[in-house]
C-alpha cells in the first residue's frame, strides 16, 4: 500500500461520522435480529463497522457472507455478476440488510437482492457506501446510503484496484493517469 498513489476522497473521521449516522438509520427503522448479508470482499472493512454502529444503536444483527465477482482485476464490471461463495445459513423468513461497498451500475446489488427473494427472506434492504448514480444501468437505489459520489474510480477502505489499497484507513481516488498496465508495474 502507498498512500502517496491515492487522491484523499474522505478521510477515516468522515467515515466513522457519516457509519454511525447510518447505525443509527438502520437502528431505528429495522427490527433486532437483523440478518446482515456482506457482500465480499470490497464491502469486508464497511460492513465491520456498521454492525458495531448498529448494535451500538441497539439492534442486534448476525452476519454471513456471499462472495460476488463482476470485476475481474481492473476498472470495468464484466457485466456478468457471479456467484463465487455462497451464505452459509438460510434467508427463508429473515429481515435482510444487504451491505455492499459501490453502487455503480446496479448489477451487483439487484442480482443480491433478487437472490435473497427468491429465497423467500422477509423483507430485504441494501446499505451501500458509496452511489455513482452516474454509472445506473438497472434502476435500484440504496435503501441506507453512505456518501453520493461522482464517477471515479474509488480505493481504499476495504476497496480495491487489482486487490491492492484495501488496507489504506481513508477512501481514495487513483489519479486516472494511472492505467492499469502502470498499476501492475508498481
Ligand atoms: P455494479 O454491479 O456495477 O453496481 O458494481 C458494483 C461493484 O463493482 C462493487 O461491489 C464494487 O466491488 C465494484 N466497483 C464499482 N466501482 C468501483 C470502484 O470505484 N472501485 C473499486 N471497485 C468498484
Ligand atoms: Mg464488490
Amino acid at each position: 500500500m502507498n498512500k502517496d498513489e491515492v487522491d484523499l476522497l474522505f478521510d477515516a473521521q468522515t467515515i466513522s461520522k457519516r457509519i454511525s449516522s447510518l447505525g443509527c438509520a438502520i437502528a431505528k427503522n429495522e427490527p433486532s435480529d437483523l440478518f446482515v448479508v456482506v457482500i465480499l470482499k470490497g464491502s469486508f472493512v464497511f460492513a465491520a463497522d456498521l454492525i458495531r454502529a448498529i448494535e451500538d444503536a441497539g439492534t442486534s444483527t448476525k452476519v454471513d457472507f456471499i462472495t460476488l465477482s463482476s470485476y475481474g482485476s481492473g476498472y470495468e464490471s464484466s457485466g456478468t455478476v457471479k456467484l463465487v461463495h455462497d451464505l452459509s445459513e438460510s434467508v427463508k423468513g429473515r429481515t435482510v440488510l444487504i451491505v455492499d461497498d459501490i453502487l455503480e451500475s446496479g448489477r451487483t446489488i439487484a442480482f443480491a437482492r433478487d437472490t435473497m427473494r427468491k429465497r423467500q427472506a422477509k423483507t430485504v434492504k441494501t446499505c451501500l457506501l458509496l452511489d455513482k448514480p452516474k454509472k445506473r444501468i438497472v434502476d435500484i437505489e440504496a435503501d441506507y446510503l453512505g456518501f453520493k459520489i461522482e464517477d471515479q474510480f474509488v480505493v481504499g477502505y476495504g476497496i480495491d484496484l487489482a486487490n491492492r489499497y484495501r488496507g489504506l484507513p481513508f477512501l481514495g481516488v487513483v489519479p486516472s493517469g494511472l492505467d492499469q498496465t502502470s498499476i501492475e508495474k508498481i
